[in-house]
């Protein structure tokens, strides 16, 4: 499927938007600069950036400010640390990601360590400058979320949940709060996120919330699906790991076809979250349905 003209135009805007950000990183360590780059502009889907943007547009009335630009992109810069941290060999060990040797086989383990940490942390630091909003308490805000969406309680202890599940049989229910929380986590970050900058309402903002929380879930079985019925070069990263790996997850406890009715249900369920907004929510409804119908 195609999503409409307005996000693949945010898409590939937050895409040089990056570009710009590793053209100027500091400082004398070249090759952790150099690796941070890698792990960030290797052709992701920008999926994280555009519910982010598309948030904003629809809190803001259809206008975007420039300071949304760097919410998407300390998002992105968080994302692609969690991907080069879980495909490090004490975590999931994947060879590629995006179609790419993964950032530790392009350069080595501890690089890639380091990489990670850095763009962690690059991401609050650019959601703490007041490039992002000149209204601090917007910042404090983002800053805020952000460390609750990837810490203990969201996709760093999601992760954690996910490594024990290898070797456990975690019920449905803990699947779900394992999903909710690494994958969820940050996703909801990202719509919430836009809201905020956009100066959403309360009654959007939770609307945001509820539409995030629904897309999380179905994003992860959707990822989860695509291990199980799609193949390496397509996907750009490792098919058939999960099972090799038992990790837990909805295709395993409910099987391929429930598994994707789940995540039809719950994209239905995030759709209504925003049907009170109407035409306008349209980019947010188009990148639910993209969700679950994408092939990578
Ligand atoms: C992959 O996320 C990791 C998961 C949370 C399932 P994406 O599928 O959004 O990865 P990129 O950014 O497009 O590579
Ligand atoms: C990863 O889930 C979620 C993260 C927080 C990075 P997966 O391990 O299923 O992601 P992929 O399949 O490697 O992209
Ligand atoms: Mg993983
Ligand atoms: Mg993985
Ligand atoms: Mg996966």
């Amino acid at each position: 499927m195609t999503l409409p003209a307005s996000v693949r135009a945010d898409s590939a805007a937050v895409e040089s938007h990056l570009a710009s950000l590793f053209d100027t990183l500091p400082g004398p360590a070249a090759a952790l600069a150099c690796s941070m780059r890698y792990a960030t502009m290797n052709g992701g889907k920008r999926l994280r950036a555009c519910l982010v943007l598309a948030a904003s547009r629809l809190a803001g009335g259809g206008q975007l400010c420039d300071g949304v630009m760097h919410v998407a992109a300390a998002v992105e810069c968080l994302h692609a640390y969690s991907l080069v941290h879980d495909d490090l060999p004490a975590m999931d060990d994947s060879d590629t990601r995006r179609g790419k040797p993964a950032c530790h086989i392009a350069f080595d383990e501890a690089t890639a360590i380091l990489a990670g940490d850095a763009l962690q942390t690059l991401a609050f630091g650019i959601l703490a400058d007041p490039g992002v909003s000149e209204d601090a308490s917007v910042r404090a805000r983002l800053v805020t979320e952000l460390a609750a969406a990837a810490g203990v309680g969201g996709m760093a202890g999601g992760q954690m949940l996910d490594l024990e599940a290898e070797t456990g049989t975690p019920s449905l229910d803990e699947v779900r709060q394992m999903q909710a929380m690494k994958t969820g986590a940050l996703i909801r970050f990202a719509a919430v996120a836009g809201g905020i900058h956009g100066g959403a309402s309360a009654a959007l903002e939770a609307a945001l919330a509820n539409y995030s929380r629904d897309l999380g879930l179905a994003f992860q079985i959707a990822d989860d699906l695509l291990d199980y019925d799609s193949d390496t070069e397509s996907l750009g990263k490792p098919a058939g790991q999960d099972a090799a790996r038992g990790k837990g997850s909805f295709v395993v406890l409910m099987g391929l076809d429930a598994a994707r009715q789940t995540a039809a249900e719950l994209i239905t369920g995030a759709e209504a979250a925003l049907a009170p907004w109407g035409a306008a929510a349209a980019d947010l409804q188009a990148i639910a349905r993209f969700a679950i119908e994408r092939r990578s």
